[in-house]
């Protein structure tokens, strides 16, 4: 590698060439350029790093791996931080109102950073649920060269146990099936270490869909946080990186309507979370892709769910690392003709080139069904629309608990009022559990239900009790649940007018959820309705509430 001037720097050569900007290299000296450093393109790279959380426990480490792979072709790495949170430790709490606020948070952070610092290119290491959308969504926005590094999955914890099942210990010790004695031993042994959690949850649905999506390497989805591979992947991204800044390949030559498609697809067939929803079509709005929550539905009409993951099924990612990972189904997935394979990849190959070689998962596995006995014949994640949700609403049906369900409401106007009726024994089999007021604006922040769900399966009554929200779920939840209600309660939609004892039909065959109401009666309650005060008024939440757009596209906040 030459250390002669490189004219691959853009936005960096603005900021440090010329005897004018004598200030700005004094200062980059004191930490750590030297000489030649200024004549290289400078990555960053946004680390994710935290003790918050075990998921991000490990970022620092890659980032180092990161930034020698980057020196190593002759480009000057300068990593910094963003911040990040955890839904694992901060579900069934006010402050998770914090969590879908920290993807913005997270993307304009970066963006800040980026935009002021000069960087030619950009890398970010993400490892929990909402800095992977976040970091995406920060490099569509400044679409300069860049890739996305996942900080891989858990190991499972003692007897195949992870964070889902301490959530679900809760709920069966509530039901007296398990002593409080027992619920600790889980607690003290289900999370063994760094990493992200090890279901198809939303951490691990998000890595997956954006490796489909072309802006992470091949194979890396689909790694151990604590691995060789995982550093290995690190290292190779100074390679890749240095293609993309020569051959000037931005996001959104990666990003592309069809490169969205391919990862709604490998979602699908992962049987991955509801979150990603919500998560993709912000990134797609970031990038300028149209995409819209019908293009699911119809790219769902097609694609089968064939993974046994949890949530819904019984394997973890580690499982499924051992037989192959991700890309033996995704090579599955493009010989079905269910891929485009002519996408860009951040290796410089397209996606097809990238599957090539990959050969078929082991004889006799079990994780991975065949085409002609899928676990769905279709996905999973279904957009209701109806009555009760005139614009959408996301659903995760697996299947197991039936297609539809019809029950009485049983409102409540936050997680909180649900939790205690569950937890009392108050809640019982067909009823529909309404939680509201709990959507972007109203929250606000879009809390994630996993308590009430997980409380509803500890108490047994998952194929018996519905729950509809205007707020969202965990990628661990699971049960028959509808999520992102929209319009949602705080800004006037129907949720905001049920009354306890209403009927409410969930059809997932025909795509509907109705709240059986005369159209005048509902034409009378929402006449009524007068929205409450905000639940926040100062601070990011207050921020949020006022810029935040709807679920149903992806509840973004720079759409004016
Ligand atoms: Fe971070 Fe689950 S809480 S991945």
């Amino acid at each position: 590698m030459t250390t002669k001037d490189d004219t691959n720097r853009k936005y960096s050569s603005v900021l440090v060439d010329g005897i004018q900007k004598a200030p700005a290299r004094s200062m980059l000296r004191a930490v750590g350029f030297e000489d030649k450093d200024f004549q290289r393109p400078q990555v960053g790279i946004a680390s994710t790093w935290s003790q918050v959380t075990p998921c991000n426990i490990h970022i620092n480490g890659l980032a180092d791996e990161v930034a020698k792979g980057v020196y190593g072709v002759d480009a000057k790495p300068v990593i910094f931080n963003t911040i990040t949170i955890s839904d694992g430790i901060a579900n069934g709490y006010q402050g998770m109102k914090y969590s879908l606020v920290s993807r913005e948070v997270i993307a304009d952070s970066v963006e800040t950073v980026v935009g002021c610092q000069g960087f030619d290119a950009l890398i970010t290491l993400g490892g929990c649920d909402k800095n992977m959308p976040g970091c995406l969504i920060a490099m569509a926005r400044l679409d300069r060269p860049s890739l996305f590094i996942y900080g891989g999955t858990i190991k499972p914890g003692k007897n195949h146990t992870d964070i889902v099942s301490v959530f679900e210990a809760v709920g069966a010790n509530a039901r007296g099936d398990l002593s409080e004695v027992e619920v600790i031993a889980i607690e003290k042994s289900a999370i063994p270490g760094p990493g992200s959690c090890g279901g198809m949850y939303t951490a691990n649905t998000m890595a997956s869909a954006i490796e489909a999506l072309g802006m992470s390497l091949p194979g890396s989805s689909a790694q151990e946080a604590v691995s060789a591979e995982k550093r290995t992947d690190c290292q190779h991204a100074g390679q890749a990186i240095r293609w993309l800044i020569e051959n000037n390949v931005k996001p959104s030559d990666i990003m592309t309507r069809q490169a969205f498609e391919n990862a709604i697809t490998v979602v699908i067939a992962f049987g991955g979370s509801t979150n990603a929803v919500l998560h993709l079509l912000a990134m797609a709005d970031a990038v300028g892709v149209e995409l819209t929550i019908d293009d699911f539905t119809e790219i769902g009409k097609r694609v089968p769910v064939l993974a046994d993951l949890r949530p819904s099924g019984r394997y973890l990612m580690s499982d499924l690392i051992e037989i192959g990972g991700i890309a033996p189904l995704m090579k599955r997935l493009l010989d079905k003709g269910l891929l485009h394979g002519d996408c860009l990849t951040v290796n410089g190959k397209t996606l097809a080139e990238n599957l090539a070689g990959v050969e078929d998962y082991p004889p006799g596995q079990k994780i991975i069904m065949p085409f002609d006995k899928p676990l769905k014949a279709d996905s999973h994640l279904r957009i209701l629309r109806g009555s009760l949700a005139p614009t959408g609403a996301v659903a995760k049906i697996s299947g197991q608990e039936g297609m539809k369900f019809t029950g009485k409401a049983r409102v409540f106007n936050s997680e909180e009022e649900s939790m205690a009726a569950i937890l009392s024994g108050a809640v019982v089999a067909g009823d529909v559990v309404v939680i509201r007021y709990e959507g972007p604006k109203g929250g606000p922040g879009m809390r994630e239900m996993l308590s009430p769900t997980s409380a509803i399966m500890g108490r047994g009554l998952g194929n018996e009790v519905a729950l509809i929200t205007d707020g969202r779920f965990s990628g661990g939840s699971h049960g028959f649940v509808v999520g992102h209600i929209t319009p949602e309660a705080m800004v006037g939609g129907p949720i905001a007018v049920i009354e306890d004892g209403d009927t409410i039909v969930i059809d997932a065959e025909k795509d509907e959820i109705n709240l059986l109401v005369s159209a005048e009666e509902m034409q009378q309650r929402l006449s009524a309705w007068q929205a409450p005060e905000p639940n926040v008024k100062r601070g990011v939440l207050a921020k949020y509430a006022k810029t935040v757009g709807s679920a149903s596209e992806g509840a973004v906040t720079d759409a004016f």
